[in-house]
């Protein structure tokens, strides 16, 4: 395995902030990963493990070893289950299911990332979550170097959500997702803005490639193509609200979306709030707010992470101050100057 040292971090984040790494070791086999955690002079480093690099801002220099997970390999197992390695690329693994007649991922198509890193926020878009179509994981654990598997209650999904960002967090390196897809034609329409496109191209029973097409024409048209203009998609997580309080703040903005939760609770678009306190739009030299989703936080080419941090600690602030509602981060923001 090759170590590279004092290495651009520039190709290996959506953001694309110009960060460097004191060293960089890309993992191609657990062995690789073995030997890089039992590595003795890198035990006392910071280390930051890596994988399509779409969740995170680089607010500093990374004075440690950064650790980018590139396991490859999709295998369709005799039980019918498909097992995938942490390295492949989301999106190519949703294309690979419609091609070979799996279906159940199609919504989730276009998402960037990897898919070790799917299950870490249980990654979600227009209706389905990925805790719908998961069996299990297997993942490394740093200390002990054993290999556990985690079964989908066993992870703890939520919103966004998973016992790898609250529990567990820092203890495990995922190195395979096991999927559970069916052969059906069964699809889900749910989200409106689906149904809406397929009405307009006249589709009445759409198949579950049209959804995943239907699914890209509605994330092209309205997200920033990180290979044009860096972004980590939203930036903040949709809050839930009491709906006691909800009703409150719908008497002041009558036309405020909700979605109910439960009897108790209702999930307000954090892109809505930051449209509603003036930040859609704005542009900060090189950085700022995307023009067509307000949750969305853009590097327009050169910018600093810790810029676009101060900028997210702005809209937070902003939006506590006019709507009493905290806006929590969804993306990682690593400083790794210590
Ligand atoms: N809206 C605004 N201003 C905007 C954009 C949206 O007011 O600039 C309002 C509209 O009323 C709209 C509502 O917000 O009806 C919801 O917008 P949208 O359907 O675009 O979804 P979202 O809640 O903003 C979430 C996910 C996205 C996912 C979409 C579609 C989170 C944090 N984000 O966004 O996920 O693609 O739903 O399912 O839950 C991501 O995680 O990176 C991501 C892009």
């Amino acid at each position: 395995m090759k170590i590279l040292e004092n290495i651009s971090l520039k190709p290996y984040n959506t953001f694309g902030i110009d960060c460097t790494a004191r060293y960089f070791a890309l993992i191609e086999s657990l062995s690789d990963l073995m030997e890089i955690f039992a590595a003795r002079e890198f035990l006392k480093l910071q280390k930051l493990i890596l994988g399509g690099g779409s969740n995170i801002l680089l607010c500093s220099d990374f004075n440690g070893l950064v650790i980018k997970i590139d396991l490859k390999g999709i295998d369709l197992l005799t039980d019918g289950s498909i097992k995938v390695q942490a390295g492949e690329n989301w999106h190519d693994f949703v294309l690979w299911s419609l091609e070979n007649g799996y279906n159940g991922i199609e919504n989730l198509s276009l998402i960037p990332g990897n898919v070790g890193a799917a299950p870490m926020q249980n990654i979600g878009a227009y209706g389905v979550e990925l805790k719908e179509v998961f069996l299990d994981l297997e993942a490394f654990h740093i200390e002990t170097g054993e290999i556990h598997v985690f079964t989908n209650s066993q992870c703890e999904f939520g919103y966004r959500e998973s016992v790898f960002k609250n529990s567990r967090k820092g203890e495990y390196v995922i190195l395979s997702v096991r999927f559970n897809l069916h052969k059906t034609d069964e699809v889900d329409i749910r989200y409106g803005a689906i149904s809406k496109v397929l009405e307009n191209q006249g589709i009445l029973h759409p198949t579950p490639k049209q959804i995943s097409n239907a699914v890209i024409y509605i994330r092209e048209s309205k997200l920033p193509d990180p290979k044009k203009i860096g972004n980590s998609g939203s930036f903040f997580k949709n809050p839930v609200v009491l709906k006691s309080d909800f009703l409150l703040l719908q008497e002041q903005y009558k036309d405020i979306p909700s979605y109910l939760i439960n009897s108790l609770e209702v999930k307000v678009p954090a892109a809505w709030l930051i449209e509603n306190a003036g930040w859609k739009g704005k542009v900060i030299g090189n950085y700022g707010v995307h023009k067509n989703q307000a949750l969305v936080l853009v590097n327009y080419g050169g910018a600093k992470g810790a810029d676009i941090y101060e900028l997210a600690q702005k809209i937070q602030a902003s939006v506590k101050n006019r709507f009493d509602i905290h806006l929590q981060m969804e993306v990682n923001i690593i400083n790794g100057t210590n």
